[in-house]
């Protein structure tokens, strides 16, 4: 799960090539690197296990190089091989005849270096990616020497796994780019040709863009040549950037990525629902997207993704009575589906190597898997039935807040909207509903607004704990689970989340004098003997809830957190949540975010993760 980057411009690569590197650090970030074809027909390599910064000092220092406009570039999540600088790419052939960057996984990579070792390649990596390299070096000089496209092309034939690659050639700075199952974007504009990971590395520089498939080959020459099935073809659409790029900057009041991010959740709703609502109620959100009717939902998902997930699947059986199930993607061979289940795989990025290999591992009938992502030309979107963007705008912190927030409401309003399509709920039903909903962007702004008033000095008190448990009920378990993963993946401290019953069964042996315990209020009072368990065993308790709670995010009556996002249904007087209590995750986003930052952490680039998931 790299991020990779080329391009031939009018200016020194170098100028495009690392700002697109900065802004593809979420992908990963244990080491980065660069290769710049010079005017002189050599190649300058920069690599580095420090930041970008460190690619811009040792390029200073070159002073003799003459930088072209060709190049490409990478940055490194480590799957194969330490984080080393002999690891890091761009990676060569044995004599320099070829620079590669690689996103992906070669899964034959052992067999094909033994190969190669043993026709007298020498390898200088430990990496899978390296035998690309040598494997277009053995057809560049072999006695069928086909050219570099050529090259290229016998080369991916012998790879099994995923790739986006790029290939730059020494002698001539020719630059080809070639993927399989892993995303691949090009772009043209004034400032020249590029390719890259995800649009966001190259958003300062164009204004549209065009997806790459499997299989397809392209040079970034004069002209661009698009070549798929080995023929030359018309590139594929051009899409537009539906966002500025001002998105990709801190501007100077913003503390970060991830504490802007936490801040434009009430907007982000807010758009989501004036784009969204009018065809809540009506049901045409779910018929435009085209599916067959279905009489089970099972929804798919990784970390934060899966616990929208779980909101999303419990909204079908709320607003229905529709079985459902979330699935934990990376354990999905072990799950059954019928023919008549609807699969909507959850994830902001759309890129996630395990999501999208549960689909592949999922038996479920034609035409049934719907894609909710924040990436419309992912390769998830790319891959299923039908789609449905959850506009949370980019996001660049690498936990997620905003695109959890924006999943569950659009998972809610299409779980709402496919009830009233099929009849389930009338539309004076799902418009009451809306307009609950429609009330979430204040109630997200009111908990933010608290919880910075009440969350620095939790955040002194908890300063040394080691460890922390989430408690809650009902819908409350998934907010929980959410928040432990904030604070497990920012602090590095553990975090366990529990359903409030489960703790008298065992976790209460974790609660000491001082244990931090997070607890989700509901308004049944069933959590306050599990308050009280804590209490007695000298736990710190921080309540999130109505007033007289630690972080009080409801105003008015306690009675309200409950109720927030729950309506009635008008059957016997049954009411059922919607979202659930969606507010309280402010608070653990928030608490997570300050400890991190009073531990020294980074926010905005955790150690060990990356945004974007590709391996499995
Ligand atoms: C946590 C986080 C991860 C992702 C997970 C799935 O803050 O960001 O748990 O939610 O890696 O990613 P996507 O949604 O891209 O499939």
């Amino acid at each position: 799960m790299c991020g990779i980057v080329g391009c031939t411009t009018t200016e020194r690569a170098d100028r495009y090539l690392l700002p697109a590197l900065q802004a593809l650090e979420y992908r990963g970030y244990d080491s980065v690197g660069v290769a710049i074809a010079t005017t002189d027909g050599t190649v300058t390599t920069v690599r580095s296990i420090n930041r970008i910064g460190d690619l811009t000092a040792q390029l200073e220092a070159r002073t003799g190089a003459r930088l072209s406009g060709t190049g490409i570039g990478h940055t490194r999540w480590a799957t194969h091989g330490d984080v080393t600088e002999a690891n890091a790419h761009p990676h060569q052939d044995c004599d320099g005849l070829v620079s590669v960057v690689h996103n992906g996984i070669i899964e034959n990579a052992d067999v094909l270096r033994a190969e190669l070792i043993a026709e007298g390649h020498r390898f200088s990596s430990g990496v899978d990616s390296e035998v690309i390299c040598h494997l277009i070096e053995q057809s560049l000089v072999g006695a069928s020497d086909s050219g570099l496209q050529g090259a290229i092309e016998s080369c991916v034939r012998r790879l099994e796994g995923s790739w986006a690659i790029l290939v730059m050639e020494t002698s001539t700075g020719r630059l080809f780019a070639t993927t399989h199952r892993a995303p691949l974007l090009v772009a043209s504009s004034d400032n020249g040709h590029f390719v890259a990971s995800d649009v966001t590395a190259i958003a300062p520089w164009i204004t549209a863009f065009r997806v790459m498939s499997d299989g397809d080959l392209v040079e970034l020459g004069s002209p661009l040549r698009w070549i798929a099935g080995g023929v030359e073809v018309a590139p594929p659409e051009a899409l537009g950037l539906s966002w500025s790029s001002s998105f990709l900057s801190l501007a100077a009041d913003d503390p970060d990525f991830m504490g802007r991010e936490i801040a434009e959740q009430p907007e982000t709703v807010e758009r989501i629902l004036s784009e969204l609502a009018p065809r809540v109620s009506t049901g045409d959100l779910w018929r435009e997207l085209g599916l067959p009717h279905f009489r089970r939902v099972a929804v798919l998902g990784c970390g934060t993704s899966l616990n929208a997930g779980r909101i999303i699947a419990h909204a079908f059986g709320a607003f229905g009575a529709i079985v459902n199930t979330a699935v934990t993607a990376s354990e999905a061979g072990a799950v059954v589906l019928d023919a008549e289940t609807l699969v909507i795989a959850a994830s902001q990025s759309g890129e996630t190597a395990d999501v999208l290999r549960a689909l592949d591992e999922l038996q479920t009938g034609r035409g049934r898997v719907l894609a909710l992502t924040n990436s419309m030309h992912s390769t998830l979107a790319r891959r299923a039935d039908g789609v449905l963007n959850c506009s949370a705008g980019p996001e660049i912190g690498v936990a997620a807040t905003k695109t959890f927030v924006a999943q569950v409401v659009t998972g809610v309003c299409l779980a709402l909207s496919a009830m009233v399509a099929r009849g389930t709920i009338l539309r004076a039903q799902a418009d009451a509903i809306v307009d609950d909903l429609r009330r979430t962007p204040d109630r997200l702004e009111n908990a933010i607004a608290v919880s910075r008033q009440w969350v620095p000095d939790i955040v002194e008190s908890v300063r040394d704990a080691q460890g922390f448990l989430f408690l809650g009920r009902g819908a409350g378990v998934v907010y929980a689970a959410e928040g432990a993963l904030k604070l497990k993946e920012l602090t590095y401290r553990w975090a366990e989340h529990y359903p409030a019953g489960e703790l008298k069964h065992g976790p209460l042996a974790l609660v000491e004098e001082g244990t931090p315990v997070v607890v989700i209020e509901s308004a049944d009072g069933r959590l306050s003997a599990n308050v009280a368990e804590v209490r007695s065993r000298g736990g710190r308790v921080i309540s999130i809830g109505g007033p007289g709670s630690s972080i009080p995010v409801v105003d008015g009556h306690p009675e309200a957190f409950a109720r927030s996002g729950r309506v009635s249904q008008g059957r016997g007087g049954n009411t059922f949540a919607a979202c659930g209590p969606l507010e309280s995750v402010v608070p653990m986003q928030i608490l997570a975010r300050e400890l991190a930052i009073a531990l020294g952490r980074d926010v905005d680039k955790p150690r060990n993760l990356a945004k974007s998931v590709t391996v499995e």
